[in-house]
């Protein structure tokens, strides 16, 4: 299939009570166990690359990767760009291929993220691209965006009414808890405030730092209407868990592929855990 975009998977998943997965991607092996997971579990699925992923294995090679990987899948796949900070690599996103963006103005006053985000969305929407935004500051640290956890603010669920009216985005990120990276303790998440950003606006939230979260957690999210959830630390630390064993019991292998395929399995099946938690399974 060709790549879709967000509302093409989040629409179905808020009318039909599910989330859809967002799972980021750094390499090959990654972006397999993405697409095989999702074709085994009949899910819509949405992989994404983050700044740092683009770095680290260039934008035609990420492009290339989901575009083939999409292609040769029965299932809808969008390919969307994870915390963009920065506009004009944003457009370059658009220009290669993705078929969704995330604009990251969260760091900006509320007034400067409405206008920058609005600027993307001008832009993307005449492409044919959908756009994510982010309101509040989710704590950790992601590749290069790193935000103190004593900045880290909650959304404030006006300001969302605020910034949905005003921009007309197409998927929302909110803080409401949890953190980029692994958990120290167990996240709390702020269900009240969750259910007051739903009441006050009508577009589809997203759940960014979602690795570590307790199923029940997640499970009250999506009931209260969370539409895409976020998963790379767990993704990572499958696929470097399983690297790692096997380094200790085969030191002497120098064959790259006897390490990478277990890892990616590994990787595939905490992401067929996460589509059967999220409800997508058997969506697609
Ligand atoms: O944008 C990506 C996510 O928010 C991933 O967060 O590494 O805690 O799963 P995570
Ligand atoms: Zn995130």
């Amino acid at each position: 299939m060709n790549l879709v975009r967000l509302g093409d998977v989040l629409g179905p998943a808020e009318k039909g009570g599910y989330a859809v997965g967002a799972f980021n991607a750094n390499n090959m092996e990654i972006v397999q166990a993405i697409i095989e997971a999702a074709v085994e579990e009949r899910s819509p699925v949405i992989i994404q690359a983050s700044q740092g992923a683009i770095k680290y294995a260039g934008l035609e090679f990420i492009v290339a990767l989901v575009k083939t990987a999409a292609q040769n899948a029965d299932v809808p796949v969008v390919l969307h760009l994870d915390h963009g900070t920065d506009f004009a690599q944003v457009m370059r996103c658009i220009r290669h291929g993705f078929s969704s963006v995330m604009y990251d103005g969260s760091k900006l006053p509320l007034e400067d993220n409405i206008l920058m985000t609005s600027r993307v969305i001008e832009i993307a929407r005449a492409v044919g691209v959908s756009v994510e935004a982010e309101l509040g500051k989710i704590g950790g640290t992601e590749d290069d965006v790193s935000v103190e956890e004593r900045d880290a603010l909650f959304t404030d669920p006006r300001e969302a009414e605020i910034f949905a009216r005003e921009t007309g985005v197409d998927a929302l990120a909110i803080a409401i808890g949890t953190a980029h990276g692994v958990y120290k303790g167990e996240p709390k998440l702020d269900f009240p405030r969750l259910k007051r950003i739903r009441e006050l606006t009508d577009v589809p939230i997203v759940l960014h730092g979602s690795s570590g979260v307790p199923d029940d957690a997640i499970r009250q999210a999506v009931e209260l209407g969370v539409s895409k959830i976020n998963i790379d630390t767990d993704i990572r630390q499958a696929f470097m868990g399983k690297a790692a064993e096997h380094m200790r019991e085969n030191p002497d292998n120098i064959d790259p592929r006897k390490l990478l395929a277990p890892a990616k399995e590994s990787a595939k099946k905490i992401i067929k855990e996460k589509m059967r938690l999220f409800g997508s399974a058997g969506k697609a």
